[in-house]
């Protein structure tokens, strides 16, 4: 039973697969006959929100020939305290795979274990895999392979976006730099025991120098949001603009998971110069999501 529940927990030759398989997902997407899931109803459980992830899994789960269900968490027996490992079993007998958004890492790992069908973290407090192999996937689609490149995240270094990018850094051989304010960067056990080569600074500028891709995400990540008014004031000056921007590699890509704050991690100007990059990487999430799927039944 294969599930998609970390970064961590991928080997390299898993992510390759899912990479080479989302581009000829994303080129035959018009007139594809393939339909993994023919048959098959797929739930969704998310107790934080989301556009891009939930329409995607929906999209993408049907274009595979599949059924889906919403599940807000909240309005779930599991939203008064049915334990997961019985709300587990229970759809696990019922459907065919389950994309989870949650807090806690360990609930998807519980789910995944008690379920007995294939599970994908959708997000959680610790990493957001689809999303990162969504983001190699748009830089390789347009910029070629990023073994050797230079990866720079600019924010809170410690929440679930750069954490999927430190496990991926070592299983795909590319430099990663994450600038961010002393209080808000990745454990040095963690960086230890992801291995590669990273770069933990709180500089901006010397993290961006010579970058390849210049990557951000909000300040404030779900749940944080009592922290938002000293997180604010933490982070400001970990920016991408055009300062920024002009210390990397001339041919930069410039890459937002979003939702983006306009004049919080990035400026206006610069995002709306990026834009067609930022929203390629919106849209790949519907292509690398398939494959990750299709990946899951093989
Ligand atoms: N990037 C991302 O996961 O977006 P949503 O929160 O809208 O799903
Ligand atoms: N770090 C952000 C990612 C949003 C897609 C959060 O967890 O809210």
């Amino acid at each position: 039973m294969k599930h998609l529940l970390s970064i961590e927990t991928m080997d390299s030759e898993s992510i390759e697969t899912i990479l080479e398989n989302a581009n000829v997902i994303k080129t035959q997407r018009r007139n594809c006959q393939d339909q993994p899931l023919a048959g098959q109803t797929w739930a969704m459980i998310f107790t934080k929100s989301s556009t891009r992830t939930r329409v995607s899994f929906e999209v993408g789960i049907r274009e595979l020939g599949g059924s889906v269900m919403f599940l807000n968490a909240n309005d779930m027996q599991l939203g008064r305290g049915e334990p997961i490992k019985d709300t587990a079993r229970v759809l696990g007998r019922m459907v065919h795979g389950a994309v989870i958004r949650t807090y806690a890492q360990d609930d998807v790992e519980q789910f995944a274990q008690w379920s007995d069908i294939p599970t994908i973290n959708a997000l959680t407090d610790a990493e957001h895999p689809c999303q990162i192999i969504t983001d190699i996937f748009t830089y390789q689609e347009l910029r070629g392979p990023i073994t050797g490149k230079v990866v720079t995240f600019i924010g809170d270094g410690a929440c679930n976006v750069p954490i999927s990018w430190i496990w991926a850094a070592a299983k795909l051989n590319f430099e990663l730099r994450i600038a961010a304010p002393k209080a808000y960067q990745p454990c040095p056990e963690l960086i230890a025991k992801a291995g590669g080569k990273i770069m933990v600074t709180d500089d901006c500028n010397a993290a961006a120098e010579g970058a390849d891709l210049l990557y951000t995400d909000v300040w404030i990540s779900m749940g944080m949001e009592e922290e938002g008014a000293q997180r604010e004031s933490d982070f400001a000056g970990y920016q991408i603009n055009e300062a920024l921007v002009a210390k990397a590699n001339e041919n930069v890509l410039v890459m937002h998971c979003l939702p983006a704050y306009r004049g919080k991690e990035i400026d206006e100007s610069t995002l709306e110069a990026h834009a067609e990059t930022i929203f390629t990487q919106a849209e790949n999430r519907l292509h690398a999501q398939k494959s990750i799927l299709k990946w899951l039944t093989e």
